[in-house]
């Protein structure tokens, strides 16, 4: 399937890669219009376990973390057959997701405006990952430039459009701004990626006390070294095929400016 939609992005122009869904901009050939719609028919779950962040922001690295968080809090073995983003699921793996057992693992790159209504009254424990706005962009541009489902571009013209919010999923600026007034809801945690680089350890800590597990020291201290850079970079041909590379680039913080940011309300 993957190969099938690589094959199709090969032959697609540019301009087509991608198209807006109610204002917003998406990768047409990983979330065609009918995934998107059937979105809001999601039921989620009180104990759902969510993972929120922008493109580019750690996504993946979260991902891998949770999982592991899970899998050893749980005893459950959380290979999921579902997709990381809700975006992609579809009618198909919409019904998995009904039949599969509590906790589930949820991940997506939504504003809060755009998440399935089922989670605003539902609640799900959310995790938010933040990143530095200029790591985001350089990460992203090269991640266009590498991934035949999303349009490839100068860096002038994906900075610019980077600016306007004229990417996939959006302006960071809206999406970062609108987390960030949810980060008070008892049932949201947002961690920074320079802060899960600076330590791990304590990053995996909290999540899983936020979470409601308690793991010992020995257990945090696996996930940690399972999670650098390095041993995910190692592994990500299992993880994400001959994507591996292209979603494991650099894995470092280039400025340390974040904290001096205010968004603009
Ligand atoms: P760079 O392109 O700057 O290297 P996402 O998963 O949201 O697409 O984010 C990808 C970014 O997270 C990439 O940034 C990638 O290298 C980085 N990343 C992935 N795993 C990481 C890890 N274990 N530690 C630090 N950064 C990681």
């Amino acid at each position: 399937q993957l190969l099938s939609r690589m094959e199709k992005a090969k032959a697609m122009s540019e301009e087509d890669k991608l198209y807006r869904f109610n204002g917003v901009l998406y990768p047409i050939l990983m979330c065609p219009e009918e995934h998107l719609k059937c979105l809001v028919d999601i039921k989620a779950r009180e104990d759902d376990i969510m993972l929120v962040a922008y493109p580019k922001c750690g996504f993946n690295w979260m991902v891998g973390v949770m999982k592991k968080i899970i899998a050893e809090a749980t005893q459950m073995k959380n290979e999921s057959k579902m997709p990381p983003l809700m975006e992609f699921f579809g009618p198909e793996v919409m019904k998995v997701l009904t039949s599969s057992p509590s906790p589930r693992f949820l991940g997506t790159h939504l504003h809060p405006d755009n998440m399935p209504p089922s989670f605003i009254q539902k609640k799900p424990k959310t995790v938010v990952v933040f990143r530095n706005p200029k790591d985001t962009l350089v990460s992203f541009y090269h991640f266009c430039n590498n991934n035949p489902v999303l349009p490839s571009t100068s860096w002038e013209s994906f900075f610019s459009k980077f600016m306007k919010g004229d990417v996939a999923w959006g302006s960071y600026f809206d999406h970062a701004s609108a987390w960030n007034k949810k980060m008070d809801d008892p049932n949201v945690m947002v961690v920074t990626y320079e802060e899960l680089k600076q330590d791990l350890s304590k990053g995996i800590r909290q999540i899983s006390s936020f979470l409601g597990f308690s793991l010992t020291d020995a257990q945090v201290q696996q996930i940690a070294e399972a999670s650098t850079f390095k041993a995910m970079k190692e592994s990500s041909a299992n993880s994400h095929g001959n994507m591996g590379n292209v979603f494991f680039r650099k894995g470092v913080q280039a400025s340390n400016h974040f904290k001096n940011i205010e968004f603009i309300q």
